[in-house]
């Protein structure tokens, strides 16, 4: 039992990769893959960050239906973030992938989202969190010194 977790889903193994260099960042916090959360994982946890590929602008089946597993108030007391990969806008070429993301976003704000719902509160914007993720070397001082909560 610890008191912060990652969990993390992963298709292509580069969620993994920033999930691992996260937990690392943060001080050697413990990094599941969603499907191998137990409730024992959510005992007593003060800090849980929630990663995903963007796909399709949405996190994964698997870590929308986890989160939505836990119902409300599941998390309360927790501060929470979240983190994806993705193509950044600024990265592509593709005006119609510009356009549609625009709409439709990218997957962290979904997870944030989810995990207001289960009561958490967010401690560190996805923005922040994020911009470091996407750097895939993500080290204590990608994150500026951020904290979260
Ligand atoms: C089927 C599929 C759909 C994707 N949809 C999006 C998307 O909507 N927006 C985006 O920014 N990236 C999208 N991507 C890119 C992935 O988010 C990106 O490659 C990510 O690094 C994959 O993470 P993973 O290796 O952990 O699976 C998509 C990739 C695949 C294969």
């Amino acid at each position: 039992m610890s008191e912060k977790l990652v969990i993390f889903d992963s298709v292509f193994g580069n969620t993994a990769q920033v999930a691992k260099a996260i937990g690392e960042a943060f001080g050697d916090v413990p990094v599941k893959k969603v499907d191998e959360v137990t409730r024992e994982d959510l005992q007593g946890l003060s800090i849980l960050l929630v990663g995903s590929p963007t796909r399709a602008f949405n996190p994964t089946p698997a870590i929308k239906d986890y989160l939505k597993s836990l119902g409300a108030d599941a998390l309360k007391g927790v501060k929470a973030a979240a983190f994806d990969k993705r193509i950044p806008k600024d990265k592509t070429d593709s005006g119609f992938l510009k356009f549609m993301v625009n709409i439709f976003g990218y997957a962290d704000k979904k997870i944030e989202k989810q995990l207001v719902k289960t009561g958490a509160t967010i401690g560190i914007e996805s923005r922040a969190l994020g911009s470091a993720a996407q750097k895939v070397c993500f080290t204590r001082e990608s994150l500026n010194g951020r904290k979260i909560g």
